[in-house]
């Protein structure tokens, strides 16, 4: 982990090189909590070494399972879940509350889990709705409903549940929780979004439906489902190969990413930055054991124009917003994404805080209520010090930002970046750029 709490960043022309981002941040939190439902041992390679990923696997040794972590491998011995004797801390990660509350709706015990300061903001009414009809008792017990979260679990049903909202965490904290269910759970989604899920339930040999939009599962009651354990391979987090893909793309160098996940619901942020004008390459390897593709990609930057980010395609680059509107500051032209009110409530107010951000760089943007619109073309200014509002996204979309900037940038606050990618400043000067860390 980096321990410096602040990062000068220098202006830098060329970043080029290979680099291999580290593990998928989904992938890694959904394959800890499997293996530790799962009996006996599971070896987890490739799997995000994050303060995120940490938190979860914490929580998967706090009810009951083995976790052995050295510097070669991390093996997870699944073992008869317990009621864990103090509330389970999820640290930064929505995902990881989200999708544990599932699982823990399907025991009958009362669990509690909390979280920082940024997820006790976050809204968790969207699982305690499809939680309490399924039959569990959710209470939110922080200020404006959210975290801490008390679950008291067991005997669910299954239910039909039209989503409100697209979200990949309450989809899968349904689908965790409908394992323990008596009865069919349909789930129909509003868009597509994320199926790391459903894909790790079909290597498990867990039945699940899909059918456009709606997906089926059939629940195997209070016990829970019988699985055998197995071994995970996690590819790279391509949210995480995506700052070095504007990088690339703005600075109009070459940079190659191997061995980075290529799920289609993660990757639309290619399509956006084909359309801008950048030029890409991308040459799949084979799936990995957790049925999810991944390859390697080389893009050559080049001179952008501004383009418009809306509709389907928000959920499958949901987490790539800051940085795409990186990519739009440095574009010719203007950039437009709309659809992306799920935004406000991620681990930071993205839309407010990248546009304060931009502003403070000399970029003209403006707020919409689902998203910004930004001028690209302008001078980034140097010399600034700039805020990351405790979120690793924005912190590492205004690094590469700074890179472009005319006089070195400061930002403040950069530990959040270990919740994702602890690695990142390593990779950053590796490639080439010029970083102090204080
Ligand atoms: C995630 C889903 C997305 C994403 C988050 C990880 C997941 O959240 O923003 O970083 O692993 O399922 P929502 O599903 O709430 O949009």
């Amino acid at each position: 982990m980096n321990t410096a709490d602040n990062v000068t960043i220098h202006p830098c022309r060329v970043l080029t090189g290979t680099v291999r981002v580290p593990g998928d941040k989904s992938i890694s939190h959904r394959v800890a909590m499997l293996s530790a439902l799962t009996i006996g041992p599971s070896r987890l390679t490739g799997f995000l070494r994050s303060e995120d990923c940490l938190n979860t696997l914490k929580a998967m040794e706090c009810l009951g399972a083995r976790v052995e972590i050295t510097p070669e491998r991390i093996q997870v011995t699944g073992r008869p879940w317990a009621c864990p004797r103090q509330p389970l801390d999820m640290g930064n990660s929505g995902t990881g509350l989200r999708l544990l509350a599932g699982l823990l709706a399907g025991r009958p015990w009362t669990t509690e889990l909390t979280g920082d300061k940024s997820l006790r903001s976050r809204p968790m009414q969207r699982i305690q709705a499809p939680l309490e009809q399924m039959g569990a008792r959710v209470e939110l017990m922080g200020t404006g409903n959210c975290v801490p979260i008390r679950i008291t679990g067991g005997a669910l049903r299954g239910i039909a549940y039209p989503m409100p909202v697209a979200s990949a965490q309450v989809k899968s904290c349904i689908l965790l929780a409908a394992l323990f269910a008596e009865g069919e759970t349909r789930i129909a989604e509003p868009l597509p979004t994320r199926d790391h899920t459903e894909r790790a339930f079909q290597v498990l040999g867990i039945p699940l439906r899909t059918d456009g939009n709606l997906i089926t599962i059939r629940g195997y009651g209070p016990r829970g489902p019988d699985l055998t354990a197995r071994d995970w391979t996690v590819p790279g987090d391509f949210s995480s190969a995506a700052f070095w893909l504007v990088a690339a793309a703005v600075l109009g160098t070459a940079v190659t990413i191997q061995n980075v996940g290529l799920n289609p619901r993660r990757t639309a942020l290619l399509d956006v930055l084909k359309r801008m004008g950048a030029d890409l390459a991308v040459v799949p390897e084979t799936a990995s054991l957790a049925a999810e593709p991944s390859g390697a990609i080389t893009i050559r930057g080049a001179d952008l124009r501004g383009t418009e980010i809306g509709g389907a395609e928000i959920p499958n680059l949901i987490d790539e917003l800051p940085i795409a509107a990186v990519a739009g500051a440095l574009a010719c032209g203007t950039t437009v994404i709309r659809d992306a009110r799920e935004l406000r409530v991620k681990e930071s107010d993205r839309i407010a805080c990248m546009v304060a951000n931009l502003r403070a760089l000399g970029i003209p943007a403006d707020e919409r209520e689902d998203g910004m619109c930004v001028s690209g073309g302008a001078t980034v200014r140097g010399n600034v010090e700039l805020d990351c509002y405790g979120d690793h996204r924005v912190a590492m979309a205004m690094a590469i930002l700074a890179l472009r900037a005319s006089a070195p940038v400061r930002i403040r606050g950069i530990a959040c970046v270990n919740t994702s990618y602890p690695e990142f400043w390593h990779h950053l000067t590796l490639l080439g750029a010029k970083v102090e860390l204080n």
